[in-house]
Parts: C-alpha cells; structure tokens; sequence
C-alpha cells in the first residue's frame, strides 16, 4: 500500500519542496513538513502541499505549557492537516488540553494527534545522558501508555519497538517510525533503525522516511524502491 509511506520535506526552500512533489507525486501521497520547512516557508507551505492534492503531515513536535500547545492546535485546524505531533514528555496536562482543542475542531478539518516517545535518533547512551536510567525500551512504553491514556490516535517510535508496542495496545493505535533505512543505505544521525521490508512486516502503519530519497541522486528511483519493498 502506498499510502504508508511519508516522505519528509526537510528542505529550506518552497522551490526544493516543489522539485520534489514534482518528482515524487503522485505514488506518494503524505508528505511530511518539519521544523525546518514551516520554519523557512510559513504555513503557506502547507497549503501549496495540499493544493497539489496530497495530505500533509505537520511535525512541528508541539512541547511548551498546555495553554500555548493547545491554542496552537486550535491555529492549525485552519490549515486542514491529516496530522500533527506533540512531544508526551510535555505532560499528561498538555496532553489533555491539546486533545480538548482537537475536540472542538469540525471533525472533517480534525487532525490525527500522534505523541513522540523517544526520537529515533536517541540510543540508550543519549537517554541516559539528559538524566533517564530506565531501559530505553521501557521508556517508549510507559510514554505510549500515557499517550493511549490520553485519547491520542499513536505513537512515534523506532520500528524495534512496533512489537512490544503493538502486543500492548493491539490495532487501535497508529504507529509511525522515522529511522527507516533501506539496506546498505547511510544511518546519519538515526540510531534505531530498520529497512522498510522489515518495518512493514513489524506491522507499522506509516514510515517516514527523508534523507533516502530527498537526499538521492534519483529520489523518484529511490521512492519507488522503497515503495516495492512496503506494498
Ligand atoms: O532523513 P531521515 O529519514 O532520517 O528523516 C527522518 C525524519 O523523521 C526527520 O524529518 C525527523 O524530524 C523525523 N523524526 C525522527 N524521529 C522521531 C520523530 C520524527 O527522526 N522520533
């Protein structure tokens, strides 16, 4: 199915966003806009994603105080995306208030909320570093449990925790991982990674997946490839 991949626009400029829509559309469907792209281009960014029909992926990875999380939420119904991230380290509080403002928006402009457990590029060294000693897979799972508590649509996490993910929370949940790597490719600054052939068999719902493609010689080539490996 191709509608399970995400290809993230990490680039700077609506120009490099167009070249790539360009080549990638239609096979792919969701595109995914980051801090670096709304922060270059505005929100217009995602109107001009949409106008060329497809969804829109907003991961600006909300983290501050409930009443500024929530009330940004409220701005972004404006611009019709098919989903948004929140950090759950935010606080149970600012998950419930942002999942209140959701609530008020018309249910055919409502996003999915996903929450981010423990970024991809994160190894149990990095976690112990900013202060938190527990397995980094145990991590994953008691900020998912909060998520679940919390009425959020998932979770992002590494495709090595979809299992022990999905043995707890069953099908009713959404899992989306980064840190997908096609075979022999480069693992950058991703830590937990895995090919798309394996994540898809791991029962992910949605990959995101940048530097592959955006970052290849022939992204539409490199796309494609991935695409056969998922569908
Ligand atoms: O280039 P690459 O495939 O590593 O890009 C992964 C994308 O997924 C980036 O846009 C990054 O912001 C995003 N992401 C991530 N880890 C998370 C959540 C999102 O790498 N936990």
């Amino acid at each position: 199915m191709n509608n399970k991949l995400i290809v993230a626009l990490d680039v700077d400029t609506t120009t490099e966003a167009e070249r790539l829509l360009d080549l990638l559309l239609p096979e792919v469907k969701i595109f995914k806009v980051g801090i670096r792209l709304f922060t270059a281009c505005g929100p217009k960014i995602v109107k001009m994603i949409s106008s060329r029909g497809a969804k829109v992926f907003l991961d600006l990875k909300f983290c501050d105080i409930p009443n500024v999380v929530s009330r940004t939420i409220e701005s972004v119904a404006g611009l019709g995306v098919f989903m948004l991230t929140v950090h759950i380290l935010g606080s149970r509080r600012m998950l419930t208030e942002s999942m209140k403002a959701v609530r008020s928006i018309a249910r055919a402009q409502r996003p999915l909320v996903i929450g981010v457990t423990v970024l991809t590029s994160f190894n149990q060294d990095a976690l112990r570093e900013v202060g938190v000693e527990k397995p980094l897979i145990d991590e994953v799972l008691s900020l998912a449990l909060i998520a679940k508590q919390e009425g959020l649509d998932g979770v992002v996490c590494s495709p090595r925790e979809v299992a022990p993910i999905r043995r707890q929370f069953k099908k009713d949940f959404i899992i989306v991982t980064p840190g997908i790597r096609p075979a022999g490719s480069q693992k950058d600054d991703q830590q937990r990674t895995m090919t798309p052939k394996q994540a898809r068999e791991e029962g992910v719902d949605y990959m995101v997946v940048g530097r592959p493609i955006i970052a290849s010689p022939d992204p539409q080539k490199s796309a494609r490839r991935i695409l056969t490996e998922i569908c």
